[in-house]
């Protein structure tokens, strides 16, 4: 993809800005490897269902399958390094003075990449904590094996209660943590700008987050190759996050 002309208008604002929101989904992390889900080929939920693998009540039914679905991804995650969009994301901490990612997302390449404030509005993979009791589950950092789709496997038991160990992601039908979700609204509330990257914002409530910030006169940048369902924000960037987020920081500090 060629390198776009930046506005002197979108330059201008992120020089100028005191406190960044950076909003990220799934595309994000796409040219690391993970796939997205609502991608009409690859995308997660195109090719699974939802229902029987990412709600409490399907947990209860089936825990090996779910577990195992789960411990996939998380190996696949452990398998994939930080793209470019990831570590620009990072290098723009250091150009103004409060940053705050806010990811969908729950693979853990922001951190990775060097990103120091990182919310997870959807929890982690790499979190796990007991089904009853809620204890935390350590998880081993390596995958002792290669991950394999499809395979079952049983959940731990935790040490305090012997339940069954669940992943530490948010499900359908579950809210979003209550302290992480704060903090992005009082953040999103005044921030100067709001970059909303690789997400599709049709997922509430974390697709209220770029309109929070808007109401509120944060100017609002969009990175997606694809129209989302962010009504016409300030600045719309089509193209792959990787090339544009780089790209912009380059072009903003040359
Ligand atoms: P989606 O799969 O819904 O959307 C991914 C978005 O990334 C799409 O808009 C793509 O066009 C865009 N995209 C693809 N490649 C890209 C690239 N290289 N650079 C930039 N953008 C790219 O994923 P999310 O919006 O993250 O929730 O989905 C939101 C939530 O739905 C997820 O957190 C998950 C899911 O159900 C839970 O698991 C609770």
């Amino acid at each position: 993809m060629p390198v776009p002309e930046f506005s002197p208008d979108l330059l201008g604002r992120l020089r100028a800005a005191r406190s960044i929101v950076v909003f990220t989904g799934a595309g994000v992390s796409q040219e690391s490897g993970i796939p997205t889900f609502r991608d009409a080929l690859s995308g997660l939920w195109t090719q699974f269902d939802p229902m029987v693998l990412a709600t409490p009540e399907a947990f209860e039914a089936d825990p090996a399958l779910v577990w195992g679905w789960y411990e996939w991804r998380r190996g696949l995650v452990l398998r994939c390094r930080p793209n470019p969009a990831h570590h620009a994301i990072a290098q723009l901490q250091h150009h103004v003075p409060e940053l705050l990612v806010v990811t969908q997302n729950v693979d853990d390449l922001h951190e990775r990449a060097g990103s120091r404030d990182v919310i997870h509005l959807h929890g982690s993979l790499h979190a796990p904590r007991c089904h009853h009791c809620g204890a935390p589950w350590p998880v081993p950092e390596t995958m002792p094996e290669e991950p394999q789709e499809g395979r079952r496997l049983d959940p731990p038991a935790c040490r305090h209660c012997g339940g069954p160990v669940r992943p530490g992601v948010v499900w359908f039908g579950e809210s979003l943590p209550q302290q992480a979700w704060l903090l992005a609204l009082e953040r999103a509330a005044r921030c100067d700008l709001l970059f909303s990257i690789g997400t599709s914002s049709v997922v509430q409530p974390a697709a209220q987050l770029p309109m929070r910030a808007r109401a509120a006169g944060a100017c609002i940048v969009q990175v997606n190759p694809e129209p989302t369902g962010l009504e016409s924000p300030h600045h719309d960037l089509r193209g792959p996050a990787g090339t544009l987020m780089p790209a912009l920081l380059d072009a903003a500090w040359p």
